[in-house]
């Protein structure tokens, strides 16, 4: 065999540079070594007389069979990238482009050279640069593929500008059985940076045992390459997925205020974030120091491609220059709001901001307008709908009820299924177990239509329980200023009708500082007293509530139970793996908003610490909610359901399960999607896997599996509530799952935020003051008589928290221009396939019945928990959406 490269030229006066000898792969076959330029029309002609090596009888053949073929790169214009015209560098870029020496493809084959049964050579060319279309930019490349090369299976890119390049797709086209597409949607890095090639596989998705064997090394080495060795800090450009614990949002070396406790590992479990490898601290060798910027994996943090993550950047301009603005208009940041009207003002008049930078007008036109003639800058918001269609509903009762089941957090509300309630916590230090809500309190609520054992035994009674839960933090958190907590329990008693009707909240502080347990139950009242005492201590339970849907609802079980699933899919399911991109477009944009999540919303004094009842303790109580509720079998909907008494099985009822409260719009319109997207998830599954067998032997999956368990989830690897990855409907079970967390489930609580707690009398973050009853001062208690309105005000939110966490949640619930709903795009892998685009169209079919399902529920007035004179209608189960806050739409992934 042949040592030496053969030279095959287009024509006796080729540059000796426009030769490029191929060693790779560690083929020791000949190489066919083409120049880009080499054309089929002329080699025939010209090869004959120029090659000179002996022993090219066969090489000559074989590019006599050759087909000229082309490959079209697209590449996307970013801001920042290889194509902006900003870095220092484009001169030398623009010049390499000219020459067409900035782009270098190679075509790898997917079979092996059947003589050696090595890898072939590959085929390589540089691609110029040959036109642009909007955003897009393409670079073509003339290759000549060997009759004999086999199919294309994947293609090395290696980006020669000085800056990494986002490359959309490439697509290989004339070949003798059609076009090879490859979708790489990725940041391709600079070779200055990293020498090293990228890999993008065709579109056509294999399981480990079926990948064709010119393919398995470069599958694997792929793989090793994103898992990283687990050194040194991360730079911009890699693209290492790897784990760490939650080190990084306490500030040790800024003094004892900044620390907080380390989340991950057997004392507060937690899942595990995106390693960085940034500097430990000084004063903490186990702490992570902080930076603003914080590292994602490169194709995480698609930032920079023009709109694509418009809510990202929105919210980081808003953490970054509005937040300081309104922290620094008000002068004291403890100021509540002297009386109703004034918080009327921030929707109508607005603040005048003038410390705010203009540029955020255009940023948050939204919530910050700008009054050019007069120079003036305006805070106003918009006001919620439910304020706008009912502006008297956040008082009511019905209203309060009515949003456990239909509001921003409806996955809460749970059956009574002992009677008494009864504490778990230890009566020794938290006070008696059974609740202060007695059998003579629920009669004297429900007389006349049954008996509390007969409530009970109906499954007519339910509860939002904040009592064990919050009760341990509750010491803590008064010993901060601006704060406090009780344990709370409300009861609900479910009217014939179908509505709720709440009737009971029980407040409970422990003893503390000498003094014994105090407790109250309150009720809904016809004196005035009694009024204003349940409209405070329905005001703490929103608090409650409040704080629990943000740190556990919201950002535990979406956000970041999500990550060590995206981490585990990306070290251990190679991008041609069908499962990798079955989840790929549910993943998309999370961990770059969780990175910013850890910048400022969750950290040491972040916008949630500062505006949220539990302060400091408000992250340590999402470990709390990790260790002791949360269990991945509980994130299907159906389970959940069961779990907390509101749907028992039932194989006749629709879904196989029986609502206990019929008129229940999460739980219906959620089953509804949840359904949808098993039969997706089903119908994709049963073509690559055609038994449990398969799924058994496919060892990346199962290496993914075993990793998000023992790993991302280490501290809860031991559950035996861990479905069964090794058969076929325990992968279905899984995968349904984790993409129903990420679309229905984290829209359900995500896209209603502003419209249930934009104005916040109706969902305060914040009870700051405890109940007027609780000190038993006479001078207190008479100033509550003279003025209960002003107790109210002063629990609630003060004016600085109010107006940051409104903001917040104004751009937190918003869809950006380019949002990505569930269903609604057929990723380029799934048309590759007949059989999983027909499944991926009814998929497709079946959301789009799902609205009209939604809309038809929503027109009919017996369904009372969901509309009504003055009731928003329920539509954050609703696939799709405008952008904008519209409280509607179920995006793919959780990106905001
Ligand atoms: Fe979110």
């Amino acid at each position: 065999m042949l040592k030496q490269s053969l030279f095959l030229h287009r024509h006796a006066h080729a540059h000796p540079r426009d030769v490029i000898p191929i060693h790779l792969g560690g083929a020791s076959s000949p190489i066919l070594i083409l120049p880009s330029t080499t054309r089929t029309k002329n080699r025939s002609k010209s090869a004959a007389g120029i090659l000179r090596v002996s022993g090219v009888r066969a090489a000559l053949t074989s590019a006599e069979k050759s087909t000229a073929v082309k490959a079209v790169v697209t590449v996307l214009r970013t801001v920042g990238g290889a194509l902006t015209h900003l870095g220092l560098t484009r001169g030398l870029d623009d010049i390499g482009d000219l020459l067409g020496k900035t782009l270098l493809l190679e075509m790898v084959s997917a079979d092996l050279d059947s003589a050696t049964g090595k890898e072939k050579s590959t085929i390589k060319s540089y691609a110029k640069s040959s036109g642009k279309k909007g955003d897009e930019v393409y670079y073509e490349s003339s290759l000549v593929v060997p009759q004999d090369f086999g199919e294309v299976g994947a293609i090395l890119v290696e980006n020669e500008h000085h800056n990494d390049m986002f490359v959309d797709s490439i697509i290989v086209k004339g070949l003798p059985a059609g076009d090879v597409q490859f979708t790489c949607n990725s940041w391709v890095h600079s070779k200055f940076d990293n020498p090293e090639k990228r890999v993008f596989f065709a579109n056509k998705s294999y399981l480990p045992t079926k990948t064709p064997n010119g393919l398995r090394r470069l599958r694997e080495s792929e793989l090793k390459t994103l898992r990283g060795d687990g050194k040194g800090e991360r730079k911009k450009f890699d693209r290492i997925y790897d784990y760490d614990l939650y080190n990084d949002l306490g500030d040790p070396d800024s003094g004892d205020d900044f620390v907080r406790p380390i989340l991950g590992g057997p004392q507060n479990p937690y899942p595990r974030r995106c390693r960085t490898g940034r500097p430990k601290t000084k004063k903490d060798p186990l702490s992570e120091s902080r930076s603003s910027f914080v590292y994602v994996p490169r194709d995480e943090s698609f930032s920079e491609v023009k709109q694509a993550t418009f809510s990202v950047k929105t919210v980081y301009s808003l953490l970054h220059a509005l937040v300081p603005s309104l922290e620094s208009f008000f002068v004291d940041n403890t100021e509540g709001f002297p009386h109703f009207n004034a918080i009327d003002t921030l929707f109508v008049e607005g603040i005048d901001l003038p410390t705010a930078n203009k540029s955020l007008v255009d940023v948050i036109p939204r919530i910050f307008k700008a009054i050019t003639e007069a120079e003036t800058k305006i805070l106003r918001f918009e006001t919620p709908r439910m304020i706008d269609r009912d502006s008297f509903s956040w008082i009511k009762d019905s209203e309060f009820a009515r949003q456990t089941l239909a509001g921003a957090n409806a996955c809460c509300i749970q059956l009574v299924t002992e009677w008494p309630i009864k504490s778990k916590l230890d009566p020794l230090v938290y006070g008696p177990a059974e609740s202060a809500i007695t059998d003579e309190l629920v009669q004297y609520q429900i007389g006349g239509v049954t008996s509390v054992d007969e409530a009970v035994k109906q499954k007519k009674l339910f509860l939002l329980d904040y009592h064990d839960f919050l009760l341990p933090f509750v010491n803590d958190v008064r010993s901060l200023k601006g704060t406090t907590l009780y344990g709370s329990r409300t009861l609900f008693f479910l009217m014939p009708d179908g509505a709720l009707r709440p009737i009971a909240i029980e407040l409970t502080r422990p003893p503390i500082n000498g003094n014994p347990v105090w407790r109250q139950v309150f009720q809904p009242s016809w004196d005035a007293t009694g009024i204003w005492l349940w409209r405070l201590a329905r005001s703490h339970v929103l608090a409650h509530d409040s704080g629990y849907h943000q740190l556990v609802s919201h950002w535990l079980r979406t956000h970041c139970c999500t990550e060590p699933y995206i981490i585990a899919a990306n070290r251990q399911l190679s991008a041609m793996h069908p499962i990798h991109r079955l989840l790929k477009p549910h993943f998309r944009y999370t961990m770059e908003i969780n990175a910013l999540a850890r910048e400022a919303l969750i950290n040491n004094n972040g916008i949630i610490e500062k505006g949220f009842t539990p302060g400091k303790y408000s992250i340590l109580l999402s470990s709390v909610a990790y260790a002791q509720q949360w269990r991945f079998d509980l994130q299907a909907l159906p389970a959940d359901l069961i779990h907390r008494g509101v749907a028992v099985e039932d194989p006749s009822a629709p879904h196989g399960l029986k609502l206990t409260i019929e008129d229940y719009p999460y739980a219906s319109d959620g089953l509804l999607l949840w359904d949808a997207i098993k039969q997706w998830v089903t119908d994709y599954v049963t073509y690559y896997y055609p038994d449990s067998a398969t799924v058994e032997s496919d060892g990346e999956l199962q290496a993914w599996w075993f990793e998000v368990r023992t790993v991302g989830h280490g501290d809860k690897k031991d559950e035996p509530w861990w479905p069964d990855s090794k058969t076929f409907d325990g992968l279905i079970h899984i995968l349904t799952t984790i993409i129903w967390v990420a679309s229905g489930h984290h829209a359900a609580v995500n896209f209603g935020q502003f419209d249930f707690a934009g104005y916040f009398p109706n969902r305060p973050t914040i009870a700051r003051t405890p109940m007027p009853t609780e000190e038993a001062s006479e001078a207190v208690f008479r100033r509550f008589l003279e003025k209960p309105e002003d107790f109210l005000l002063e629990s609630f939110p003060s004016q600085v928290q109010a107006t940051v966490v409104m903001s917040i949640l104004d751009v937190l619930s918003s869809h950006s221009p380019d949002e990505e709903y569930i269903g609604e795009k057929m990723e380029p892998y799934y048309a590759e396939n007949g059989t999983v685009k027909g499944a991926f169209e009814q998929f497709q079919g079946r959301l789009k019945e799902i609205e009209g399902i939604i809309d038809a529920r929503n027109a009919n007035l017996e369904l009372k928990n969901r509309t009504g004179a003055g009731v928003v209608p329920y539509e954050l189960l609703k696939p799709y959406s405008e952008p904008g806050v519209t409280a509607k739409g179920v995006p793919s992934s959780i990106s905001i």
